[in-house]
């Protein structure tokens, strides 16, 4: 990576006034506060409780998220894999406001932000949410920039909302973050728009503006996936880097299982708009307790790969979300199949501290819950 120009995060990262604890005082030059943030692992951030979101179609109602349940603690790193379609984007869009509504309808569930339930806001208040306490990075850096208005504008509009800065200090600040994430010739680069940068140098640009205002959460589903293979490794590198200065926790949803074992903490596996299994990162590789965790893996029935590899394509096709399924929805492909999982779902039980499955067979006689003979 181009790191020239990056420069450390502590003289120049705004402490948002709603942190507890923080007492940094002013810098003279830019006028925030210059104290880091540091995060306590015991504190939950983000409590999501039995979040369910539909869409209504013409061809039926789909079940896109359905009854999900986790937790983010301050500064941890949380990675979302699964299948395309198994509600990886709406699970978190729904948590921030985006579902276009209709079709989409939150069906029900919390979603507790530092004890907030963001479900309940309204949208100016979730406006004042997005960009400042949790920001969303996309796979397409075109959705969160605007093509005709400068970069510049975007960057000091949002720092001047958001830290009541003055013009001169949110433009100082602005090319402080673009050099921060790479950029080179920020001074200059700051007055040009969002197509004058490359694939690569746009997704920095957008990772900047959703650092501008140091989110306590950033959610980044999949923002490399367009990249090739070089740029992927530099932001994958350059959000790490982020993340541990600035204390942020991070929601990162991804394909590949390399990035997941070289950034998570922790891991939610979704299927069909569940969660079927969620482990501590070297419990899920080590020993997977789902067996579509396994086939993800590729190696059933035993796992002897590790690391670096793609999600593997499992033989058969993920359930029609039209329909809610009785019993466990990963029954039609799933090797280790029993007639009690065709007429009841399973939960997600606990196999160890570290580690939920919901799967009959490879969780359940772990979990003191064996199905019936
Ligand atoms: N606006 C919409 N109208 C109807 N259905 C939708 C809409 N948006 C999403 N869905 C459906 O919700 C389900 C979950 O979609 P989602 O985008 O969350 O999948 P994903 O896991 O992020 O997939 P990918 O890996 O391809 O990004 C899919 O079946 C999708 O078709
Ligand atoms: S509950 Fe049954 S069908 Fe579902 S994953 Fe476990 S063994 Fe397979
Ligand atoms: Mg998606």
């Amino acid at each position: 990576m181009n790191t020239s120009n990056a420069r450390d995060l502590s003289d120049i990262t705004p402490t948002p006034v709603r942190r507890p604890g923080h007492h940094g005082s002013p810098d003279a030059r830019t006028g925030w506060p210059h104290d880091r943030f540091k995060p306590n692992k015991s504190n939950v951030l983000l409590d999501i409780r039995n979040l369910e979101v539909r869409f209504h179609t013409p061809e039926g109602i789909v079940h896109a998220v359905n009854d999900i349940s986790y937790r983010v603690h301050e500064g941890e790193v949380l990675a979302v894999v699964g299948e395309s379609g198994c509600g990886k984007s709406v699970s978190m869009m729904a948590v921030l406001g985006l579902i276009p509504r209709p079709p989409g309808e939150i069906a029900g569930g919390q979603a507790l932000f530092m004890g907030r339930d963001l479900l309940k806001l309204s949208e100016d208040e979730m406006q004042a949410v997005r960009g400042g306490e949790v920001a969303m990075i996309f796979q397409d850096p075109m959705t969160a920039l605007n093509p005709v208005i400068s970069v510049q504008r975007q960057m000091t509009e949002s720092l001047r909302r958001h830290y009541n800065m003055t013009s001169e200090q949110a433009k100082t600040r602005a090319i402080q973050l673009l050099e921060l994430v790479g950029i080179p010739d920020a001074a200059r680069r700051l007055g040009d728009y969002p197509h004058q940068f490359s694939g690569g140098m746009r997704q920095r640009v957008m990772i900047a503006m959703m650092l501008a205002c140091n989110p306590d959460l950033l959610i980044a589903d999949e923002p490399t996936t367009a990249l090739d293979v070089t740029i992927q490794a530099q932001i994958v590198e350059l959000v790490t880097r982020m993340r541990e200065q600035l204390g942020m926790a991070l929601i990162w949803i991804t394909h590949d299982l390399g990035v997941v074992a070289g950034l998570a903490e922790r891991v939610i596996v979704m299927y069909a708009g569940m969660i079927v299994e969620e482990a501590d990162v070297d419990s899920l590789f080590e020993h997977p307790r789902h067996p579509y965790t396994l086939a993800l893996l590729g190696a059933l029935p035993r796992v002897d790969r590790r690391r670096d590899d793609r999600l593997k394509s499992i033989p058969g096709a993920p359930p029609s979300l039209l329909v809610e399924p009785r019993g466990c929805p990963f029954a039609p492909r799933c090797e280790y199949v029993i007639d009690h999982c065709l007429t009841e779902r399973p939960p997600l039980m606990s196999v160890s501290p570290t580690q939920r499955s919901a799967c009959w067979v490879l969780a359940g006689d772990v979990a003191g819950n064996l199905p019936p003979e």
